[in-house]
């Protein structure tokens, strides 16, 4: 089993960004320098993958054009000797071999999975969702890869969350495996933590086999009328093996205010360009309070 493809979809709405994701994806916001899905596609490549699949939408056209040369422009930034500029937007159009194709409507993310079925043909392949990102020593996309090449299975990256937050998410029935893997046998979407069956939740990543497309053409809507991917998942997991990977690395949904605005924090502080101003910035802030 060699994982070689992702899919990234991002054909959400973006409800929870309103305003700002009336016209530009919520994927294309910046994150100090460069936009959300830019640190999707860099943590797919560092996983080993080549050629990636973006599951868009009509109102999403941003992404593809970032993604294309801007000759205009590189041309004119070397002309200015702005050979660092230039090499930048240069480099975003090379990083993979990217495709495209819309959801043409918004039934959900597993719909939106399912639109990947002739791009991925017959192997097992990866699933980033397109404003989850990672902070990690070991790219996450990798470390669930890796889970799954070794088990010869299918794979969902966990992490432990507590019970009040259990209901945004997938909770996975789980027995011990390995370390930090987990062999999963069951899972709800968006459970009360009643009905959890585990304080793992699904964040984000996975490795999928391809009979998830024949399991996703037959799965009715279901939690908010949309074609779930857990509701695939949860058949998916008892018909062939599945793990769960405990991932080393912290996620940020960008995809809401709160974790978008800890992602930018973060990651500027992590960046040797702006990291120093922006310590001694909050320090003089914190002073204030
Ligand atoms: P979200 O739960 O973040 O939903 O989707 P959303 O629609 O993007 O955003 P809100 O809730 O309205 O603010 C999880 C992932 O599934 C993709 C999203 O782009 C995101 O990567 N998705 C969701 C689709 O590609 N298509 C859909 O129909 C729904």
């Amino acid at each position: 089993m060699k994982v070689r493809k992702a899919v990234i979809p991002a054909a959400g709405l973006g409800t929870r960004m309103l305003p700002a994701t009336k016209t530009i994806p919520k994927e294309m916001l910046p994150l100090v320098d460069k936009p959300v899905i830019q640190y999707v596609i860099e943590e797919a490549v560092a996983s080993g993958i080549e050629d990636i699949l973006i599951v868009t939408n009509r109102a999403k056209s941003a992404m593809d054009d970032y993604f294309d040369y801007h000759p205009e422009l590189e041309e004119r930034l070397l002309r200015d000797n702005k050979t660092k500029e230039a090499e930048l937007v240069r480099m975003s159009a090379d990083l993979a071999n990217i495709f495209y194709v819309r959801q043409k409507e918004t039934k959900g993310l597993g719909h939106a999975i399912w639109r990947a079925k002739r791009f991925v043909g017959d192997e097992p392949f990866a699933v980033l969702l397109g404003d989850d990102i990672m902070m990690a020593k070991t790219p996450v996309t990798k470390q669930i890869i890796d889970a799954a090449e070794k088990h010869g299975a299918s794979a969902v990256g966990v992490q432990t969350v507590p019970d009040e937050h259990i209901s945004k998410y997938s909770s996975v029935k789980v027995s011990p495996l390995e370390e930090r893997v987990y062999r999963v046998s069951d899972m709800n979407e968006k459970p009360t933590p009643a009905e959890k069956f585990s304080n793992y939740a699904i964040l984000g990543r996975y490795v999928l086999t391809p009979d998830i497309f024949d399991i996703l053409e037959n799965t009715p809507p279901g939690y908010g009328g949309e074609i779930q991917l857990t509701d695939g998942l949860k058949t998916l997991c008892k018909q062939s093996p599945m793990v769960a990977v405990d991932f080393e690395g912290r996620r940020y949904d960008t995809g809401n205010l709160k974790g978008f605005m800890e992602a930018i924090i973060d990651y500027a502080l992590a960046s040797d360009e702006i990291g120093p101003w922006l310590k001694q910035f909050i320090v003089d802030k914190a002073r204030q309070f």
